[in-house]
């Protein structure tokens, strides 16, 4: 099983290489495992400069490019995905944001189906569930599920042994999730939040221009007649909901943006 974290801390060594480490241990224990440490300081994210090639064009229009290829291949060929990032100003780091912002072409065309994602924030104090969720939200969107998050304490701080002993027990909770999700076949069923989103996505895809990125790809896969992106089974409440919900949408839509 290949576990790629990747590490948006500017240190090597510091408190978010220090959990990624601990809930590595735990994967060990639990099966055989490679791990891959990808230091996206250490990556070239390049810079988005905002034209939106890779979302009408394709990725593979974007001007900047760098490394955003090589980690989207790592991505895909990874069974689970640490993403971790100490705090910086109540959000995650600028080299996190950066390779968040340079995987906006995922949102629309979501590719990592059934990849299981812990999102770690390390801090001394406060913005820790705003970066694990920022990480953690983005992933769901870009298709990975399930998505776990977890929020620590700077750990090269003299911690009580109380306090170490509950960040170790979270950690390694946190790994058993991780590892559990890996050993499932296929990829979860959906949450109803992520029904509604598919439904967002397809509106956008299905009314963009037939030949844009958007359209070819949602497409080509057969998703603008889809339920979801892979097949799965969805209570009759749910539909009742989701068509009520897209109905709302479309008015909404409708009344903002004009009638597509
Ligand atoms: C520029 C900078 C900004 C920071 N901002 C915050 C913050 O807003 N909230 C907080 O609790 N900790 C903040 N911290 C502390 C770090 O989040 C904390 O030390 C973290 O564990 C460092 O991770 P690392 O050792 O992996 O680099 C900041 C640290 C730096 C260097």
């Amino acid at each position: 099983m290949k576990v790629l974290a990747l590490m948006g801390s500017p240190r090597n060594n510091g408190s978010t290489y220090m959990a990624v480490e601990m809930v590595e241990e735990r994967l060990r224990e639990m099966g055989e495992i490679e791990m891959e440490y990808v230091h996206l300081k250490d990556m070239d994210l390049g810079e988005c400069i905002g034209c939106h090639a890779c979302i009408h064009l394709g990725e593979a229009h974007c001007p900047v490019d760098g490394d955003r290829g090589e980690i989207e291949k790592r991505m895909l060929g990874a069974d689970a995905l640490i993403l971790a990032s100490p705090v910086y100003s109540l959000g995650v780091t600028s080299l996190v944001k950066k390779f968040l912002d340079r995987f906006s072409y995922c949102f629309h065309r979501p590719r990592f189906f059934g990849l299981p994602v812990l999102a770690i924030a390390t801090a001394a104090g406060a913005g820790q569930k705003a970066s694990s969720h920022l990480m953690a939200d983005c992933a769901r969107f870009w298709g990975c599920a399930p998505v776990y998050t977890v929020e620590l304490p700077k750990l090269d701080l003299n911690l009580t042994d109380a306090h170490r002993e509950k960040v170790l027990r979270t950690l390694r909770g946190a790994a058993e999730k991780i590892f559990r999700a890996t050993q499932c076949s296929g990829p979860p069923r959906p949450a109803f939040r992520d029904l509604v989103a598919f439904r967002v996505w397809r509106d956008l895809a299905a009314n963009s221009e037939p030949d844009s990125a958007d359209h070819v790809h949602w497409r080509d896969r057969g998703w603008l007649e889809a339920d979801y992106y892979y097949p799965t089974s969805i209570p009759g409440y749910y539909r009742l909901s989701l068509r009520l919900i897209e109905g709302l949408m479309r008015r909404y839509s409708g009344r903002v943006y004009g009638d597509a």
